[in-house]
């Protein structure tokens, strides 16, 4: 039997849900039960009634699983598999940063650690940043972590004054940037661009929008499940796509009539990517490695997750 058909098998058998992020390599895409965002990874993983989940994603996606379903198994096929955004705040940094800070509300992206996440007030993804932000009182100060780039574009988005951005951002779409952008606006010049939002050019991208430089083209600022249904309901046949280059998979497949090309061939996480078939076996055949959180740090996290997963 070959591996893809084992993987199945052993899926079905052992009554595991598999999901996967859109930054995942195609055949990993292919053999979970559902792809998405990170916000539509937590709540496939809070909704289901399946008792094992493999993620296949990143280490601080399969701890968000583990902490909104405390009574389910989560496994990850590489504990290797992190993420460099994560990597730039602990808590130690954020209670300094909070103590600096007194009242602030405290917003952090689902990419940090559990540990981080215990002292938010608020979690949120890409595609609920500006929703998460303008439910807070327009008087209270806030504290944005740990992505600039999303940080300044949520704050640009609500006209919020008073928020602090932490400095922090992602190696792979912090590599994307204004020059990738004006090229592509030269050579595709029918194109629509989609862009995620913790890119380096978002900044300048929003500027360049608000005071008119791309003229009539069709720029939007989207989370990458945002990108996919953009791209379905677009009535454009060509889209320039900023982020990660797993996505591009995802969307031919299910617009082959449809034309996506990359603002970077170079924007590749290798931490998504760690993720491999070979090692989606392993995991459900040895139902390894279960990702677990310390009840007393999933306790506080949770609050925050709810949070995120309450507003769209
Ligand atoms: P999305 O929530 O938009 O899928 O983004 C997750 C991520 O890690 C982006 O790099
Ligand atoms: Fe983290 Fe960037 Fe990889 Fe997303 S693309 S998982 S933010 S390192």
């Amino acid at each position: 039997m070959d591996i893809k058909s084992e993987i199945l098998r052993l899926k079905k058998e052992k009554d595991i849900l598999i999901l996967a992020h859109n930054y995942q390599l195609p055949e990993v895409q292919d053999i979970a039960d559902y792809v998405g965002d990170s916000l539509g990874l937590s709540r496939q993983a809070a909704n289901t009634d399946y008792k094992t989940i493999l993620f296949c994603g990143v280490h601080f996606m399969a701890e968000t699983a583990a902490i909104t379903c405390p009574n389910k198994k989560v496994l990850i096929p590489d504990l290797a598999a992190g993420c460099s955004l994560a990597d730039t705040i602990n808590a130690d940094e954020l209670r300094k940063w909070k103590s600096e800070h007194p009242g602030a509300i405290a917003v952090g992206y689902v990419n940090t650690s559990a540990e981080v996440k215990a002292e938010l007030d608020y979690c949120c993804t890409s595609s609920n940043a500006v929703n998460v932000v303008k439910s807070i009182p327009e008087d209270k100060e806030i504290l944005f972590l740990p992505d600039m780039f999303l940080g300044s574009y949520v704050a640009k988005m609500t006209n919020r004054h008073n928020m602090f951005i932490w400095a922090g951002e992602c190696h792979v779409h912090a590599g994307i940037r204004s020059q990738d952008v004006q090229q592509k606006l030269n050579e595709y010049a029918n194109a629509e661009f989609l862009v995620h939002p913790e890119c380096s050019c978002t900044s300048s991208v929003m500027y360049d929008i608000a005071s008119g430089d791309y003229g009539s083209r069709q720029v939007q600022v989207l989370s990458t499940e945002g990108m996919m249904n953009h791209a379905k309901n677009s009535a454009s046949k060509q889209f320039v796509v900023a982020t990660e280059t797993g996505i591009l998979y995802r969307m031919k497949k299910l617009n082959p009539d449809k034309q996506f090309i990359p603002m970077s061939e170079n924007a590749i996480c290798k931490y998504m990517k760690m993720i491999t078939l070979d090692k989606v076996h392993a995991s459900l055949k040895e139902e390894k490695y279960q990702v677990k959180v310390p009840k007393n740090i999933a306790t506080k996290a949770q609050v925050a997750i709810e949070r995120m997963l309450a507003i769209n």
